[in-house]
């Protein structure tokens, strides 16, 4: 039976359904996957569930890709479960609370019924899949419930939990009717990570308030547990550990001769322009792709960037498309890149080419490549992974990044050009410095000590140093 067990809301494959009814398997969205490849590579593993679409419910599985010891098992959901747990609590009620309100949150007692169900129905496929004392590592927003509902059943079991989301300023975190439950809900874990020292500290500080733990007022380190919160006889350490990517592997598709050719063939299909820039995300409202729009668009209007040289590129993975301030950001974001195209496009050549695609990896490096100046500006976001890429993939120091203050990347890329993406004269001052700047000594010096940041700073080291301490 396993001794490492991930428990995340969804497993490291979607399962696809064709129009033919043919079923396939396919990577799942987002930065977690590769996050934890490494930690289970090498180990008796399984992955604890969801399969992506409504009452699937295969039988749990070997995954090789990940591992010759790694078995994946399905947590079935469906349609009115994924309706009320997946697009309404966690994600119309957590996400924007956690995310400083960026969009108004939801308060559904039913959602939250199904929600605690779901989270029961986690606990107990995890509690028959883990080893005797086994290590299990829970992840995200959508399970945070887990941890006190697996101690119950197996109390054999080490937990540690970490949040891949900020965790919110406690004035907001405290308008949650069920705050309680989640606090208490984290502190059925041994170690509750997050990814800065601001969020393990806002945590510490509702554990006393909300469940009368006594806590330790030592100040939060990184990549140690530093604090501890004491309850009912145990004890849970948290921590703030910053996660990261596979640096070295995007340095090597960054420097390998296929992606430097193809960047080249992207430039010449965007026109050759002089400068290209670019942003990459998940189309979320808390990612800012609305305010590098108008701040691009503004810098056009005044003649500060001229379209014939200068284009701006948007990929846009498509995300949580039921929920509905989903549907209203795709929205604005479409209409938006339509009104300053309609301004400012040649004939054939748009002022922003937009994708609203997922697109393959070797794809991704190619346009970090071939852009020079990449613009990451969310709202909030709690660590930003696009930021990291960026750095490690360009394998000369040219090349800039514009980077949110508000997101958790910008506590350890303080190089980058720093900006408060709610002041849109910022924004477009600091594109325009950029524009003008790229492949300046200053530029260079600053992305030299980016890609040292970040190729020191890998996915190992956060794997290692969370589950280091969690023992
Ligand atoms: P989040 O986890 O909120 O989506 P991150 O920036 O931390 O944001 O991680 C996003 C991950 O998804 C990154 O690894 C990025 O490369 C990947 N990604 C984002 N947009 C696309 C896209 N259009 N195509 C392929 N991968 C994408
Ligand atoms: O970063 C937050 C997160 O929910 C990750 O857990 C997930 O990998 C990514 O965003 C994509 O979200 P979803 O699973 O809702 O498509």
């Amino acid at each position: 039976m396993p001794e490492f067990v991930v428990v995340a809301n969804r497993l490291p494959v979607d399962l696809v359904r064709g129009s033919d009814g043919e079923e396939r398997w396919q990577a799942a969205p987002g930065g977690l996957v590769s996050a934890l490849a490494p930690a289970l590579a090498d180990r008796q593993a399984a992955w604890v569930g969801w399969p992506g679409v409504p009452d699937a419910a295969p039988e749990p599985f070997a995954d090789d890709s990940l591992g010759p010891d790694v078995t994946l098992h399905p947590v079935p959901l469906d349609e009115a479960e994924i309706a009320a747990h997946y697009e309404g609590a966690a994600n119309a009620t957590l996400w924007p609370l956690y995310h400083d309100l960026v969009a108004a949150p939801v308060f559904d007692r039913d959602w939250w019924a199904t929600h605690r169900a779901v989270n029961r129905r986690f606990a107990e496929a995890t509690a028959a899949v883990a080893s005797d004392g086994a290590t299990v590592w829970v992840q995200d927003y959508q399970l945070q419930l887990v941890p006190r509902m697996l101690r119950e059943l197996r109390p054999d079991l080490r937990i540690g939990f970490f949040l891949h989301i900020p965790f919110p300023p406690v004035e907001l975190f405290r308008q949650l009717p069920w705050r309680r439950e989640v606090v208490d809900g984290l502190l059925g874990a041994d170690l509750v990570g997050f990814h800065t020292p601001g969020g393990a500290t806002n945590f510490r500080w509702l554990a006393e308030r909300l469940c009368g733990a006594d806590v330790d007022d030592a100040p939060i380190g990184l990549r140690t547990a530093s604090g501890q919160v004491h309850l009912d006889g145990r004890t849970t350490r948290v921590g703030a550990f910053p996660i990261s990517i596979d640096s070295a592997a995007f340095a090597r598709r960054g420097a390998d001769p296929a992606t430097a050719e193809r960047a080249r063939a992207l430039r010449a299909e965007l026109g050759d322009p002089t400068t290209v820039l670019l942003g990459v995300d998940r189309l979320d409202y808390t990612k800012g792709i609305g305010v590098r729009l108008e701040a691009f668009g503004e810098l056009l209007d005044a003649g500060r960037l001229d379209p014939a040289t200068t284009v701006l590129v948007q990929v846009a993975t498509p995300s949580r498309e039921r929920v509905d301030a989903y549907r209203r950001t795709r929205e604005d974001v479409e209409r938006t890149v339509g009104r300053i195209n309609g301004e400012h496009a040649g004939i054939g050549r748009p002022a922003i080419h937009y994708v609203h695609r997922s697109l393959p990896p070797d794809e991704l490096a190619a346009l970090y490549l071939a852009a020079d100046v990449a613009l990451v500006t969310p709202l909030r976001d709690g660590m930003n992974l696009v930021a990291k890429e960026y750095v490690a993939t360009r394998p000369d120091d040219d090349g800039d990044l514009v980077l949110s203050e508000f997101t958790g990347a910008a506590e350890e890329l303080t190089e980058a050009r720093l900006v408060n993406p709610h002041d849109l004269d910022g924004v477009a001052a600091a594109i325009a410095d950029a524009v003008a700047e790229v492949g300046s000594d200053a530029s260079r010096r600053r992305m030299a000590a980016l890609g040292a940041q970040v190729a020191e700073h890998d996915v190992t080291r956060w794997t290692e140093a969370f589950l280091g301490a969690l023992g």
